[in-house]
């Protein structure tokens, strides 16, 4: 972590040094109208070069290079080099970073209606969720909202997985296997709850410390998708992987408002019209990259176990995801989803 701070500093300096050379007050961007300046937008991602996210954000930039006669660029910093998830959201507010992949549950501090994708058994598919994330009817909404608060532009929500508890201990077949099981989530109030209705303890921290945390045995286990679980190597240290299907959480790519908006108006559009590509490229090598992850976890002796009680761990969540859809604007959002998972 140490090491990553520092490289986070030594970038947050370059930016400034940057800055004060361009001179334009826009930080990290904007001012790609004039004279044949360049910008490379900094996007900040918490996981590896591997991960399809990364090689679709990659190539949004070379595609927006083409449309932009080379005015804008996208250089994408992997591994939490900027910082983890909760700390660089607060960069790309204040305009330092440019972009970044954030997962839904971190936003749910700026805007509660967030919380409505992060809830357990939310989505029955990948195909339903793509449904209801292409739908601007439905996500105009939630991807402006924070614009005036918090200066950030959701541009586009992506598929990050289906969701699933491992643990150091033993196959977990029905919540009664998760008592006294001390298990990390994502930052946010639904994601604690949600631990807690499953059985288990819950333990919120940024994905980065949570491969140490279970190799000290701080933590007994995780939640997460099989690209995390091998990547991270989870799998060498908490090596029991069920099957519980508890959530298809979003990750959003996210932008500086500001930056934005200092765009001029075609490049911009340009811009906004290689999102959907991108969001397309990143999905389906989700899906490929999760079978991928499954088998090399596999192969280092982790234990995958799909005898589970679903339907128990459902009912024993579905006090939070009805107290959750507690406003129009909510209620409106989760109909989306019963609707795009009837038809998907
Ligand atoms: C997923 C998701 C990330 C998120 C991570 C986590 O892998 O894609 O955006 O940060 O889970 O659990 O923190």
């Amino acid at each position: 972590m140490q090491a990553k701070k520092i490289a986070a500093a030594l970038v947050a300096g370059f930016t400034a040094l940057a800055l004060s050379a361009c001179g334009n007050g826009i930080a990290g961007g904007g001012s790609g109208s004039g004279g044949g300046a360049k910008t490379t937008f900094r996007l900040a991602f918490n996981q590896t070069e591997k991960h399809p996210q990364y090689k679709a954000a990659e190539e949004l930039g070379k595609k927006l290079e083409k449309a932009t006669d080379g005015r804008y660029s996208i250089e994408v910093f992997a591994n939490e080099t900027l910082g983890s998830q909760n700390e660089v959201v607060q960069n790309v507010s204040d305009g330092t970073v440019d972009m970044m992949y954030i997962a839904g549950p971190v936003l749910e501090s700026f805007n509660k209606d967030f919380i409505v994708f992060n809830l357990p058994y939310m989505f029955d598919s990948p195909e339903a969720q793509a449904k209801v994330f292409a739908d601007d009817a439905v996500m105009g909404g939630l991807k402006t909202s924070l614009e005036d608060s918090k200066k950030i532009t959701v541009l586009g929500a992506l598929h990050a997985g289906t969701r699933n508890v491992y643990n150091a201990k033993h196959a977990i077949k029905s919540p009664a296997d998760m008592a006294n099981l001390k298990i990390r989530v994502q930052q946010s109030d639904s994601q604690v709850q949600m631990i807690k209705d499953m059985g288990g303890v819950a333990s919120p921290m940024g994905q980065g410390e949570v491969y140490t945390a279970l190799q000290s045995g701080v933590l007994d286990g995780a939640e997460n998708n099989e690209t995390v679980f091998n990547a991270l190597k989870h799998d060498e240290v908490a090596k029991y992987y069920s099957y519980t299907r508890h959530l298809m959480i979003p990750d959003y790519l996210v932008m500086s408002t500001t930056v934005l908006k200092g765009m001029p108006e075609a490049d911009r559009k340009a811009l906004l019209e290689l999102v959907p590509g991108a969001v397309d490229q990143a999905n389906t090598g989700l899906l490929q990259y999760a079978a991928d992850s499954k088998k090399a976890s596999q192969e280092t002796g982790a234990k995958f176990n799909d005898d589970v009680d679903v339907a128990a761990f459902k009912a024993a969540t579905s006090g939070l995801v009805k107290a959750s859809i507690n406003t129009p604007v909510r209620q409106a959002l989760c109909d989306a989803v019963q609707k795009a998972n009837a038809k998907a």
